[in-house]
């Protein structure tokens, strides 16, 4: 039973092998040290750098409790620099989103370059003998990673280098990147954003839980018990009940854990070659067009459903788009969905992509209402004090290693070992909570 202290010996007596203590997803002072360990020191998504197409644009966030802008520089380059003024510490932009070519504090008008650089303090003779405006540039995130466009950003100088840390989940984001008949995506089309009433790590869980969806989402199949669309050009999505019984197609899925908390699930098997609609064929053509018939057919034949880049950010298959997790408090987490649109494709399959993403992951959308019903009952629920503990052992001793997949092969460093479960297991949660441990046990 742990003793309430949070030293090392503290921190690891909260997970288990199979179970975690619930004070993981309710105390305050857990959460405050997941935001300056985990959060102030793991590789976190930032943007897309189609978010900042021109010169001036900007995007801000938090990175755990820290304010971020990532810029577009004059010189084309993306930046992401402390949304902190170095005068007296004001946020420097409130906007979410826009385009400054200088950036101008509110409360005494210091002007930044959008690569951070101070350009003018104004009433300059009152600055102190020695003021130099080179000593007041904004921070700057200490370490930056760039993949296909997607920036990351560590708060901290050292750890995991960007290019161990990305490259086991290298192969899911091509898996999205490469069904752009143009070879990049944009995300450009707008945003779902939720706030929910639970702790962040029950969005980073649910994203890999294939367990729950025959009953959370219950009401999105019908007789048959197969789920309604979420593709272009399908007549209709998985069968994912039997019954009263967790269909058998939705068994044959698996997961994996390939290591810093990363995992994702496969998807379940949809009719590829029924696959059909005048717009998606328009697309599929546009695809053979760029990269020939026998690439594009294996780009349009997704190997996987949902992909946790872990701590913060994740990739959907199925209905393309991009989820970014940002804790709030320790029971309040804010969650932005971004539809990916397909760069060269026809905008109608853009179009119905969105549409699609309408349906299932809005806030009152059929798919994700199931979910936020659910965190926020958790949270109710592990106010409890009688049961302490969360089980997580589904599938615990039953996981198999596989081999890895080649991009890990050319990363430095000790390759992650990949385990591969059947996804209604729980292997990708524990994955997940030994990466907790490792940021969260080190002071
Ligand atoms: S705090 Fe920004 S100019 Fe004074
Ligand atoms: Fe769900």
């Amino acid at each position: 039973m742990p003793d309430g202290s949070l030293n090392s010996r503290g921190i690891e007596a909260l997970v288990e092998p199979g179970r975690v203590h619930r004070r993981v997803y309710t105390d305050p002072e857990i959460f405050e040290l997941e935001m300056e360990r985990l959060f102030g020191r793991a590789w976190l998504f930032v943007g897309h750098a189609t978010q900042v197409p021109k010169p001036g644009d900007f995007i801000t966030t938090d990175l755990g409790r820290q304010p971020v802008l990532m810029t577009r520089h004059h010189d084309g380059s993306v930046r992401v620099v402390l949304n902190r003024c170095t005068h007296r510490g004001v946020k420097l932009v409130a906007e979410r989103q826009g385009n400054r070519p200088r950036l101008v504090c509110l409360y005494h008008g210091w002007t930044f370059d959008p690569d951070g650089t101070l350009l003018r303090v104004p009433v300059d003779e009152g600055c102190a003998p020695g003021f130099r405006l080179c000593d007041f540039n904004l921070a700057k995130a200490p370490r930056i990673g760039v993949y296909r466009g997607f920036v990351f950003a560590s708060l901290s100088p050292t750890g995991i280098a960007f290019d161990d840390w990305i490259a086991p989940m290298r192969e899911n984001i091509d898996d999205i990147v490469d069904r752009a008949p143009g070879g990049e995506i944009a995300l450009d089309a707008g945003m779902h954003r939720y706030i929910f009433r639970g702790n962040w790590k029950m969005q980073t869980e649910n994203l890999v839980d294939s367990y729950h969806v025959p009953f959370s989402h219950a009401s999105t199949v019908n007789r048959k018990g197969v789920q309604f669309s979420r593709r272009e050009g399908d007549d209709e999505g998985a069968k994912v009940v039997d019954g009263q019984r967790t269909a058998s197609q939705w068994k044959q899925r698996r997961s994996y854990a390939v290591g810093y908390g990363h995992g994702w699930t496969s998807n379940t098997e949809l009719n590829e070659s029924g696959r059909s609609s005048a717009v998606y064929d328009e697309y599929r053509h546009a695809l053979i067009s760029s990269v020939g018939a026998e690439r594009a057919e294996k780009i349009l034949t997704p190997r996987m459903h949902n992909s946790l880049l872990y701590p913060n950010a994740s990739f959907m298959g199925l209905n393309m788009h991009i989820r970014v997790i940002k804790p709030l408090a320790v029971d309040l987490t804010e969650v932005n969905i971004y539809p990916v649109r397909l760069i060269g494709a026809p905008e109608a399959m853009n179009a119905r992509n969105t549409r699609l993403l309408n349906v299932t992951h809005a806030a009152a959308s059929f798919v994700q209402s199931d979910d936020l019903e659910a965190f926020g009952r958790a949270q109710t629920g592990l106010r409890s004090r009688q049961t302490e503990w969360v089980d997580i052992s589904r599938g615990l001793g039953r996981e198999e290693p596989v081999d890895a997949p080649e991009s890990i092969a050319t990363a430095a460093g000790t390759p992650p070992t990949v385990m591969r479960a059947m996804a209604t297991d729980e292997l990708v949660v524990r994955g997940q909570f030994r990466a907790w441990l490792d940021y969260m046990r080190v002071a």
